[in-house]
């Protein structure tokens, strides 16, 4: 009789279980794209539905207050009139293509600092040098004047750098593991320990600069009043209440969209910099192309080059969309989906969790999928030219057909594309015009180590570390 009953309890206790591993499983499974049709069947033929990220996963569970408030971003908020205020504002007032021709002072300025940094450091003789630190300083200096404008001083631009960087590889460590679910939480408890604490610190620090661009006496703007800082556009901004009107943001929101946008605007960048610079000292064929572009253009300009004259130069663009299509910067674009999205992606019979159908698109196999591009794991600019298997390909896709998707794509594509290709382009322009680039001698042996560790960005597992010279006659 004993047996019979300890036999029922185990049973019953196996089933209970089995039905919570499969609840977990369900949760947590991400149902992945890894090709170009099923990207584009999904996300341009189905667009509707696939138009918010799933809302269990982290960092969403980060974006709720501990008071059950939510406080959300542009990339957290879901789809609808909050996202659409949130997104717009960015946008219109400091993404808009008709605004990048005014950035190119504080461009110049933040591409000159980088010159005058290395140039000192490699002096003529050269030097190897690791160049994600310094190249990070300067696109940050530059999205952090865009976000705040010239009130910073260097030590505030610092700190920031280094809680936005400290944040980005805590999110980088939790984001392989992290599914929202309770058990994950707790066999998590250290890293989220860690990653609140950098929270904290975020908002220690961004705050004050918030709140002291409320005093309309103290606001600066940069490029000598040209450009209104982004939080500056966030004060003025009113978002739907719940149907009661509208409202100012709180002090918790604007400290994650300040944080979004210092850490999406500069992350992304420097990692598709350090890529392209790591092909180019790969193939220095590539390298003499390039400089050859830059130089004659340069000349053409009477020594100056010109943000309008970049977007010109057929060769700089082709090499930025190549290493954009290799090691796209965010390596996984997520949503989470319900009836028709999941039919899209024909995953009809998986369990269904309540924020949706986890749905995973693998960016970097999507740009490198042999049914769309030949040899699709060479570094090759020349498809992007005219004649070119790529000719016309953007950094977009269109709405015909989807061959990589570096910024995203549909409702929730990236905000930031046009700026983020200015910015590339300018930086790059400048250290290959400028400096000779050549592999250490580590490096010489067997070619430059292109090892990727997909984080919260797509990085080099090894920092390039290159030998760097001064061009001493660069026209
Ligand atoms: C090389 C540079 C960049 C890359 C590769 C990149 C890539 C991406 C990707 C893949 C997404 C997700 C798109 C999707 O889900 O379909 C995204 C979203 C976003 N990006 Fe970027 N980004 C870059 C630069 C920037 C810049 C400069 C900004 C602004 C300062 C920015 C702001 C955002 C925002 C706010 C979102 C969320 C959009 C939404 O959910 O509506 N990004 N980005």
């Amino acid at each position: 009789m004993e047996v019979l009953v300890l036999l029922t309890i185990v049973f019953c206790l196996s089933i209970v279980l089995r039905r919570s591993i499969r609840r977990h499983r369900a949760q947590t499974t991400f149902h992945q794209i890894v090709d170009t049709a099923a990207a584009h069947r999904a996300l341009n033929e189905k667009a509707n539905a696939f138009s918010n990220r799933p809302a269990a996963i982290f960092p969403v569970v980060l974006a709720t207050g501990l008071r059950g408030q939510r406080n959300e971003n542009i990339t957290t908020v879901n789809y609808g009139s909050h996202w659409r205020a949130l997104r717009c504002n960015l946008t219109a007032k400091i993404l808009h293509p008709s605004r990048l021709i005014f950035l190119a002072p504080i461009q110049r300025e933040a591409t000159q600092a980088l010159v005058a940094y290395l140039s000192e450091q490699v002096w003529v003789a050269g030097k190897v040098v690791a160049v994600r630190d310094p190249i990070n300083a300067a696109v940050f200096g530059l999205v952090a004047r865009l976000c705040f404008g010239d009130g910073v001083d260097g030590r505030q631009m610092r700190a920031m750098e280094l809680v936005i960087q400290d944040f980005i590889v805590s999110m980088g460590e939790l984001n392989p593991v992290f599914d929202g679910s309770t058990m994950c939480k707790i066999m998590n408890w250290r890293r989220l320990g860690r990653l609140f604490a950098f929270l904290g610190r975020q908002t220690k620090l961004f705050l004050p600069l918030i709140n002291a661009r409320r005093q309309p006496d103290s606001r600066v703007c940069s490029a000598g009043g040209i450009v209104d800082p982004y939080v500056d556009s966030l004060l003025d901004l009113r978002v739907p209440d719940n149907g009661a009107g509208r409202r100012a943001l709180r002090d918790e929101e604007l400290v994650s969209l300040v944080s979004e946008f210092l850490g999406a605007g500069s992350g992304s960048v420097v990692a598709c910099l350090e890529w392209t610079l790591a092909h180019l000292v790969d193939q220095p064929d590539i390298l003499d192309k390039l400089r050859r572009e830059i130089d004659g253009e340069t000349n053409a300009g009477g020594g100056v080059l010109s943000t309008r004259s970049l977007r010109g130069l057929p060769y700089l663009n082709a090499v930025v969309l190549e290493s954009l299509r290799m090691h796209p910067p965010v390596p996984f674009i997520l949503r989470g989906v319900h009836g028709e999205g999941a039919a899209a992606v024909g995953a009809t019979t998986m369990p269904m969790p309540s924020d949706g159908l986890r749905v995973q698109f693998v960016a970097g196999k999507i740009g490198r999928d042999s049914k769309t591009w030949t040899d699709p794991d060479e570094f090759r600019p020349e498809r992007f030219l005219t004649g070119g298997e790529a000719e016309g390909v953007g950094p977009m896709p269109g709405p015909k057909e989807i061959r990589m998707m570096p910024f995203g794509a549909a409702h929730r594509h990236c905000p930031g594309t046009s700026q983020a290709m200015v910015h590339i382009k300018c930086f790059l322009a400048a250290l290959v015009r400028e400096f000779e680039w050549a592999p250490s001698a580590e490096d010489c042996v067997g070619g430059v180590d292109l090892t990727e560790l997909d984080g919260f960005f797509k990085v080099m597992k090894k920092p390039l570390s290159v030998h760097v010279t001064r061009r001493t006659c660069t026209v």
